[in-house]
């Protein structure tokens, strides 16, 4: 993934963003060690970004699409209230093992229920009202994600999306991922239900709070 702003700056955002944990660090460290396409997980800035975010937001509920070998899961596992839960989803068995070894190791791992299986199949079974969600996993089913959780987030609740940027190839879209994010970024700039900040951290994050 190509930085979008330049490799000095995103050092020193880092070097000035209190660490994540040794348990965390461990994690990122297996992951690039062990795993193929390590740079989907989301490191240190946003990773840090998404605890301080679910601290604010203190949700009951949290859905993630994506969970890889679980960093931004566990990330979100530190800020979430004793009683909060996350339901991660993603289709790769191997990615989930790693990522149910890191939850058993936590002591935010409890909870965090992990289910295998094909993302939307998934957020269509989901009987539950959703107050926090993070959307990390195919681009091109993004808006089919996005509708549906939308649908079941509760008044005020909170949906990110990751990758909103795609690089820069948002702005001269040339291959489905990005012709199908910069679709969903004008969608959601336009859509009532909601309200939005488009922000550059990373690839990318779309904040969008689903209008009381
Ligand atoms: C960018 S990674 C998620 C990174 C993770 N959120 C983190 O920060 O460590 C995307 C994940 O989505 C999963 N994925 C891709 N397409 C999927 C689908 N159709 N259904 C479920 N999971 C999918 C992949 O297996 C991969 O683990």
């Amino acid at each position: 993934m190509l930085s979008l702003v330049s490799e000095e700056i995103e050092l020193y955002a880092e070097q000035n963003t209190r660490p994540e944990p040794e348990a965390l660090q461990k994690l990122m460290a297996y992951t690039y060690e062990h795993m193929e396409l390590p740079q989907m997980l989301t490191g240190r800035l946003e990773g840090r970004m998404l605890k301080m975010l679910v601290q604010l937001a203190q949700p009951k509920l949290i859905v993630e699409v994506g969970t890889f070998t679980g960093y931004s899961a566990l990330s979100m596992a530190e800020g979430l209230p004793q009683d909060g839960k996350i339901i991660t989803c993603d289709n790769d068995p191997d990615a989930q093992k790693v990522a149910q070894a890191a939850f058993d190791a936590s002591p935010f791992g409890h909870k965090i229920e992990l289910r295998l299986g094909e993302a939307i199949d998934t957020l269509r079974k989901l009987d539950a009202v959703i107050d926090f969600s993070f959307i990390d996993a195919d681009k091109v089913v993004y808006l089919e994600y996005y509708e549906t959780i939308l649908a079941k987030t509760r008044p005020g609740g909170v949906i990110l999306l990751d990758n909103m940027l795609q690089s820069g190839h948002v702005l001269h879209p040339d291959d489905a991922a990005s012709k199908a994010i910069h679709k969903l970024n004008q969608i959601i700039c336009k859509d009532d239900r909601v309200e939005n900040v488009l922000l550059t951290v990373r690839d990318g994050v779309q904040f969008v709070r689903k209008k009381a």
